[in-house]
C-alpha cells in the first residue's frame, strides 16, 4: 500500500507542472465511476478527476452542467450560476504562462512540455489545468487545437 501511494506522489512531483486537485481522490477506482466537479467559470464545462487532476470536459453543445445531478442538462433546468458552485478554488498554484487576468472569450492554451497529444487550459485562477487531444492529434499552438500530427508540427520529446 505504501509503496502504490508512493509511486502515485512521485508521478506527480516529477509531472512538476501538472496540478492538483485536493477535491480528487490521488487515485482513481475503477470500481467507482470518476468523481466529477463544476467549472469554476463555465456552465458548458465540467471537471473530471483523473489521477488526482481535475480535468476539463465539455457538455454536448446547448447543455449546461447541473452539479447536483452530476450532468449535461438543458440551462433552464441545470439552473448553472458559474462561479456560485465554486467554493473552494482549485488547490494549485498560478502559473506564469497563464494571464494574470482571466479572459473567458480569449482562453489560453499552453503547450504540453513533453507530450504532444496534451495541452493545458489556463483557468480563472491561472492555473493551467491538463488537457488530453482525442487519440492519435496533436496539439497545435498556432491554432489552438488538437490537430494532424502532420499538421501540428510537434516535436515529441
Ligand atoms: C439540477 O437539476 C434539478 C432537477 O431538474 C434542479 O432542481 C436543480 O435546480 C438543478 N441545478 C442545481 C444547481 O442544483
Amino acid at each position: 500500500m505504501k509503496a502504490t501511494v508512493c509511486v502515485a506522489l512521485c508521478v506527480v512531483l516529477l509531472a512538476g507542472t501538472v496540478r492538483g486537485d485536493d477535491r480528487c481522490p490521488a487515485e482513481d477506482d475503477p470500481q467507482v465511476p470518476p468523481v466529477l466537479l463544476p467549472h469554476p467559470s463555465d456552465c458548458d464545462k465540467f471537471l473530471q478527476c483523473s489521477h488526482g487532476h481535475a480535468v476539463v470536459n465539455k457538455c454536448p453543445p446547448g447543455l449546461h452542467w447541473n452539479d447536483s445531478l452530476k450532468w449535461c442538462d438543458f440551462p433552464e433546468q441545470a439552473h448553472c450560476e458559474p462561479g456560485v458552485t465554486q467554493t473552494t478554488p482549485l488547490a494549485a498554484e498560478p502559473s506564469p504562462n497563464c494571464p494574470g487576468v482571466y479572459d473567458p472569450d480569449h482562453m489560453v492554451y499552453v503547450p504540453h512540455e513533453q507530450d504532444c497529444g496534451r495541452y493545458y487550459i489556463c483557468d480563472p485562477y491561472g492555473v493551467e489545468l491538463e488537457q488530453t487531444c482525442p487519440s492519435g492529434l496533436h496539439w497545435n499552438p498556432l491554432v489552438n487545437y488538437c490537430d494532424f500530427p502532420e499538421l501540428a508540427q510537434c516535436e515529441e520529446q
